[in-house]
């Protein structure tokens, strides 16, 4: 082989591999928005990963964005709960924000970023992907 020859065979060779090293990553953002609930404290977390609680009133929201490897099932769970002005709770609410079954239904991706969305009403919690619109309900406080 020719020098030439060597190095574009290690250059294809290195793209090859940062290829699939990329590839082998999907990207989320996971949305908390909080429509209608004064004060709402959430805590999320996930076997790594501690968010802490945030407290949430009117019209705020919070979003944090992670990667996981092509068959890696991460897991958040969120605990939510709705704290009256005397801040003792009132309701309290504990799902998967994001698991398999939500990366699905947030439509996953190799090439760009997918958005999850849960949005909190009075009613309870809505998903949505994407874009922030057609929420729909999937559970109740
Ligand atoms: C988060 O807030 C809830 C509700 O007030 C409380 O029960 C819990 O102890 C808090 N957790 C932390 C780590 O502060």
């Amino acid at each position: 082989m020719g020098h030439t020859t060597k190095y574009l065979f290690l250059l294809v060779l290195t793209l090859y591999h940062a290829y699939t090293v990329i590839s082998a990553f999907e990207q989320f953002r996971v949305y908390i928005m909080d429509a209608q609930v004064r004060n709402l404290v959430a805590h999320i977390s996930s076997k790594n990963n501690d968010l802490g609680n945030k407290t949430l009133t009117i019209n705020q929201e919070f979003s944090w964005e992670f990667r996981e490897a092509i068959g890696d099932s991460t897991v958040f769970v969120g605990q939510f709960f709705w704290m009256p002005p005397d801040n003792i709770v009132a309701k309290e609410v504990h799902f998967n924000v994001f698991d398999s079954d939500v990366a699905r239904k947030c439509g996953q991706s190799l090439i760009k970023k997918s958005q999850c969305y849960w949005l909190v009403n009075d009613i309870g919690f809505y998903f949505a992907k994407d874009k922030p619109k057609n929420f729909a309900l999937v559970y109740n406080w």
